[in-house]
């Protein structure tokens, strides 16, 4: 499933973290790369030790947690701490590949299973030619371009790829995310099923009388069919979730 989320950053947390990392220092992008990916990566890495990056990092951080279509669609049980790269110049591309299917932290050694794979998108896209994300599917190539501050979701086992950049240059923030549901097909189905409940509650209030002079505010919105859905739901979260 690719999943965009729009204004993952607001303007003043997306002004904030492009401040922090265009004055830092950068390094060549091999330093996370495995041996297949480093032979065709050429970018430019933020190296995460950083303050710029631990500055910029909790911010990306911050507003992921409190976005609750970034929670439903991807379940996170362990998210990789965000890194950022750049892309223009001389290094300004990185060619097919499939991310490493287990990420250790440097700083803490932990390990987090690349389910899915979540690149913020840093740069206005009109500043910048090129730079798409190509993500192969069945469907065949996704080209993603986002707005600055949106985010892309998409299954940790793609093939992808970042086209050059030929003017300007293409901010962003990558990272992974070890999901309580290992299962694309089945976290597929949990987010429909999540947004049709939400969908049916939402109307169901909106059919409610304004005025009911009985009975509690939220009986409403919590229809006999609402309620048992929302059970569905939880319970094939608890049959599939690993935590
Ligand atoms: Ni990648």
């Amino acid at each position: 499933m690719l999943l965009r989320i729009h204004q993952a950053l607001q303007a003043d947390e997306l002004a904030q973290v492009r401040q922090l990392i265009l004055a830092a220092d950068w390094a060549d992008g091999r330093i996370t790369a495995g041996s297949q990916s480093g032979a065709v990566k050429n970018n430019r890495q933020l190296p995460e030790d950083l303050p710029a990056a631990q500055q910029a990092r909790h911010i990306v951080s911050v507003a992921l947690a409190r976005n609750p279509l970034f929670v439903t669609g991807a379940l996170p049980k362990s998210v990789y701490p965000p890194l950022f790269n750049r892309y223009g110049g001389h290094a300004n591309h990185f060619g097919d590949h499939i991310d490493n299917a287990v990420r250790t932290h440097a700083a803490t050694g932990r390990h987090v299973r690349t389910d899915i794979s979540c690149t913020l998108f840093l740069s206005d896209p009109a500043s910048y030619d090129g730079g798409e994300l190509v993500v192969q599917d069945t469907y065949g190539e996704q080209r993603i371009k986002f707005e600055a501050g949106d985010l892309v979701l998409y299954p940790g086992t793609s093939v992808h790829r970042v086209e050059p950049v030929t003017r300007g240059e293409r901010l962003a923030c990558f990272f992974w995310i070890e999901s309580m549901v290992r299962s694309d097909a089945q976290r597929r189905l949990l987010y429909e099923m999540d947004m049709a409940i939400t969908s049916l509650r939402q109307k169901n209030l909106e059919r409610a009388p304004q005025n009911p002079g009985q009975g509690q505010p939220g009986d409403a919105i919590e229809s006999p069919e609402a309620v048992r859905l929302t059970g569905c739901y939880h319970n094939l979260l608890r049959m599939w979730a690993g935590v």
